[in-house]
């Protein structure tokens, strides 16, 4: 056992756990964060994806010694209260979701991609880009437009600042 001590969604957590605990079954299982979804548990679908230190990372092969003293952000912590994040407007707006087992994942890799290219952000981009986030009802087509239309809301919000 180990002792760690993390931030998750601006909440400082302490926890005990087991040397093989994976990150997303103490979100999950622990904290009850249950936003954040498993579907492969072998690093390939996507749906697990949260931010560790800002950065899009798949918690089904992330080990919680790994991330002692980060700063975690799950699907939970992206909106201000009953304001979604305007990722999450832009996908409810575009028809970005069928089932949506696939969507807090998607979220929390798009937000990362726009962060990353900020204004230069074309569809062909987008789309390698979401390589590691499957989506198994196959929305594809709207989930790029969503992600494109989230960047251009976040662009105009990050340049009115
Ligand atoms: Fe993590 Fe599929 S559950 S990538
Ligand atoms: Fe169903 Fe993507 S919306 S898996």
């Amino acid at each position: 056992m180990s002792k760690v001590s993390l931030t998750v969604n601006g909440k400082l957590v302490t926890a005990d756990v087991e040397d093989r605990t994976l990150l997303v079954h103490l979100l999950r299982d622990h904290l009850g964060l249950t936003g954040t979804h498993v579907g492969c548990d072998t690093s390939q679908c996507g749906c697990c994806v949260v931010h560790i230190d800002g950065r899009a990372v798949k918690s089904c092969t992330t080990l919680v010694g790994q991330v002692d003293g980060a700063d975690i952000t799950t699907i939970e912590g992206i909106s201000k209260g009953d304001e979604l994040h305007p990722m999450q407007a832009a996908f409810r707006d575009n028809h970005g979701l069928q089932c949506g087992y696939c969507t807090p994942g998607m979220i929390m890799s798009a937000i990362d991609i726009v962060h990353r290219y900020g204004g230069n952000l074309d569809e062909e981009t987008v789309r390698h880009e979401l390589e590691g986030n499957i989506c198994r009802c196959t929305g594809y087509h709207n989930i790029v437009k969503s992600v494109l239309d989230a960047a251009s809301r976040m662009n105009v919000a990050q340049a009115a600042e």
